[in-house]
């Protein structure tokens, strides 16, 4: 990234989990060059079937676990969560969602409602009704999911939350609850998803399968894009009473879905997701510094845990003026964010290391 002075960045956020294939990746803006000189918006979402919207779909299959593998394109990552909470009250015909303490789910109404702090709801209610807010990765707390509960919303590796990783026990015994109680269990893969922890989807870590997939930010190789995914019985609901059960003009944009399908295309030709652990591995023997108080990381997902706010954010400062750019979390900020594009290499990880040790030096 470069400033309007020209001074070089080396961006280690990827504009928040989105630039996973790096900035206007050639492939990606390739496609979004032809697509420009086909056709820009036809027709409402849905109303007439779009080529690029069907091979994006098609080779999302590819990546899916079954059955998921219906995809309802939106906006964004907000918009996604809205359509699962309506798919998910639809399908079951029950109210309640549960939501996790620190989560963020995005910043409309209904997404709102299920984030995890009360210091980001408060200005705004009231909010949706029949929320319930859980411990995250406390197992004990699982019989609070019951017959009532339409939908348990979980990121499968809370990324505001200053990345805090589940144990694979706690995952598999919440979708075991979720699908004894008929609660259909939805992963927030917004920020983990398309191969940011180490596999195409954060629930993969943990061997779990969710009823309903959504996505955005890396999805679109940094044009705007989301989807909220399914099986087919499951999606099926939105079709009829009412009809056209959730509605959005600009979704399955057909550039944005030209940019996905190529970004999709980069992620797996190149085998992206295969290099990650050995980049984090790079990260986490680079990142040694005493006022380093501990990393907790999954895959490019990584956070620093350092002293305080006052902390990070003069970290954050010194490591903008030597050239990179870093972040702080919504729900924890007391750790410094790292979550490169995944082509970064070894030589960049090194620099990045070297950069931010030195910004810990005052
Ligand atoms: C886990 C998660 N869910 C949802 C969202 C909301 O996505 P958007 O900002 O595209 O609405 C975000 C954005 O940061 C996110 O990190």
């Amino acid at each position: 990234m470069f400033d309007p002075n020209g001074k070089k960045y080396l961006d280690l956020i990827s504009g928040i989990g989105v630039s996973n294939v790096g900035h206007r990746h050639p492939k990606v803006a390739n496609a979004i060059k032809e697509q420009v000189d086909k056709y820009l918006h036809l027709m409402v979402y849905g109303e007439v079937i779009q080529t690029p919207q069907v091979k994006l779909a098609q080779k999302l299959t590819t990546v899916l676990p079954a059955p998921l593998g219906v995809t309802y394109f939106v906006n964004s990552g907000s918009e996604a969560i809205e359509g699962a909470m309506k798919l998910a009250k639809r399908y079951t015909g029950k109210t309640e969602i549960i939501s996790f303490y620190n989560a963020y789910h995005g910043s409309s109404q209904g997404a709102l409602s299920i984030n995890g702090s009360e210091e980001f709801k408060q200005a705004y209610r009231p909010l949706l009704p029949d929320i319930r807010q859980l411990n995250f990765n406390n197992t004990s707390e699982l019989s609070l999911i019951s017959e009532r509960t339409a939908a348990v919303i979980i990121e499968p590796i809370q990324g505001e939350g200053g990345v805090r990783i589940p144990d694979s026990s706690y995952m598999q015994a919440l979708r075991k609850r979720c699908t004894e109680t008929g609660a259909l269990l939805v992963c927030d893969e917004i920020q983990t998803g398309f191969g940011r922890t180490g596999k195409f989807w954060g629930g993969e870590n943990f061997d779990i399968i969710p009823d309903i997939i959504v996505c955005a930010k890396g999805m679109g190789g940094g044009m705007p894009i989301g989807a909220f995914i399914s099986s087919p019985s499951i999606m099926s609901v939105l079709s009829h009473d009412p009809v056209l059960g959730h509605i959005t003009t600009f979704g399955g944009h057909p550039v944005s879905c030209a940019a996905s399908l190529a970004c999709l295309e980069v992620i797996l030709e190149n085998k992206l997701v295969e290099q990650v652990a050995e980049k984090e591995k790079l990260f986490l023997s680079l990142l040694n510094h005493p006022k380093i108080k501990s990393i907790r990381s999954k895959g490019l997902l990584m956070s620093v845990e350092l002293e305080s706010f006052e902390v990070v954010q003069k970290v954050i400062q010194n490591c903008l003026d030597a050239g990179l750019l870093t972040d702080w979390f919504l729900h924890c900020n007391n750790s410094l964010r790292i979550a490169p594009p995944l082509i970064i290499t070894e030589e960049q990880i090194k620099e990045a290391c070297s950069i931010i040790r030195k910004s810990l030096d005052f």
